[in-house]
């Protein structure tokens, strides 16, 4: 059993539950997302269509209103399962809509889709490269996949942000005092985040008390080395990627193809570290540097390693910023260093200006679709 079900099920929770009472609204933020990724409604349309992961299906009920032809869910989660259930239950024509209350890992229909959805799910998992390589075989040809990426440097404040939870609560053991105090420690920094449909409670559940966070350390160039060239690049939310290629130059090789897009996820991979500034370019050996600093620290933080050797860490990430000119990043970073020579608490946290408002962009989005036979 992976991170999420083990955590969800002990404590009979699905702590994704957006808050949809604008549902108009909520489809049209979902249609945006889709658009970016270079789905439109017509995509979806008569479609046959796999979500894998959706919990209560709240993101699923704005996907069914462009009509696809059929809805194959897929929830290993009790709770998530039971609320999916609930959502979809007062839907009219619910025939085409199967859900099963399996995990992805268990499901093997003798059928493929055209459109696979997989949200906020491979990055928390051990076994990331089978889970993809389960849902690229069951994709027809020409068909989609969407999934999400979060990598160590888009998760590392949060990351940040779950080594100061769990300083603070080590002692606690009742998980709803727990969340409590780490709503009432981090409500101000979740404040900031003027787009947050997430409940507080909801977020604080995944990424501070849970410990599937550890695990997201997806990367998009993993994801495109993954699918060889199998697959073509089609869209990604938030947008990075620029290509002023004429599409006559453009490569017709898959590989080469989806090269342009690895290439540019590394010039522009620190723009994943902080969502309030976009800075230029950098080299690829700058950003790979960060990158495996970004990952010590998740690995130093998931094994209990001493606070010094944590400062360590903190001390050469921003070093490598330093190069950048990110000041307000460098900044927040100085801030978190400067409280773990402190003590931990509530007071001290609520000092730290910069920080308070330091998220990275946590999950991107990415659209694929495969390569058909008469590509060959
Ligand atoms: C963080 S939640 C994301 C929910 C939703 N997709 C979203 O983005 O709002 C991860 C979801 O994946 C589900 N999940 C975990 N392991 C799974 C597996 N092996 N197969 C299918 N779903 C799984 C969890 O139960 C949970 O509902």
């Amino acid at each position: 059993m992976n991170e999420y079900l083990k955590f969800y099920e002990k404590y009979k929770i699905s702590p994704v539950t957006p808050n949809i009472n604008n549902f108009k609204e909520h489809v049209k933020k979902r249609a945006n997302l889709y658009r970016e990724l270079s789905i439109l409604p017509i995509t979806i349309k008569d479609r046959d269509i796999l979500e894998i992961g959706p919990a209560g299906g709240y993101n699923a009920l704005a996907t069914y209103t462009f009509n696809p032809k059929s809805y194959t869910l897929i929830e290993p989660n009790s709770t998530g399962y039971t609320e999916l259930t609930k959502n979809f239950e007062n839907i009219m024509c619910k025939k085409n809509i199967f859900i099963y209350n399996i995990a992805f890992e268990n499901f093997n229909p003798n059928r493929k889709y055209d459109i696979i959805i997989c949200e906020g799910l491979i990055p928390g998992l051990e076994n990331k490269d089978v889970f993809i390589n389960k849902i690229l075989n069951l994709l027809n040809e020409d068909g989609i996949i969407v999934i999400t990426a979060i990598d160590q440097i888009a998760v590392l404040f949060e990351i940040i942000r779950k080594y100061i939870a769990n300083c603070l609560t080590k002692n606690i053991e009742d998980i709803d005092e727990k969340v409590e105090l780490l709503i009432k420690v981090f409500e101000s920094h979740l404040r900031t985040l003027k787009g947050m449909t997430r409940k507080h409670r909801d977020w604080c559940l995944d990424n501070l008390i849970g410990d599937a966070i550890f695990e997201h350390t997806l990367t998009i160039d993993h994801v495109i080395d993954l699918l060889q060239d199998n697959f073509y690049f089609l869209g990604s939310s938030p947008g990075i990627f620029t290509n002023f290629t004429w599409y006559k130059e453009l490569p017709t090789n898959a590989l080469e193809y989806n090269n342009i897009f690895k290439e540019q996820f590394f010039l522009q991979w620190h723009n994943f570290i902080d969502y309030r500034y976009i800075q230029p370019k950098r080299t690829i050996d700058q950003n790979t540097e960060l990158g495996k600093y970004c990952l010590d620290l998740i690995i130093a933080i998931k094994n209990n390693i001493p606070k010094k050797s944590i400062i360590n860490i903190l001390l050469k990430i921003k070093e490598n910023l330093l190069s950048g000119g990110n000041h307000i990043t460098v900044k927040s970073i100085e801030e978190i260093i400067h409280l773990l020579h402190k003590k931990i608490n509530y007071e001290n946290i609520n000092k730290l200006s910069y920080f308070q408002s330091a998220f990275g962009r946590g999950q991107s989005y990415i659209s694929f679709t495969k390569r058909c036979t008469h590509d060959e």
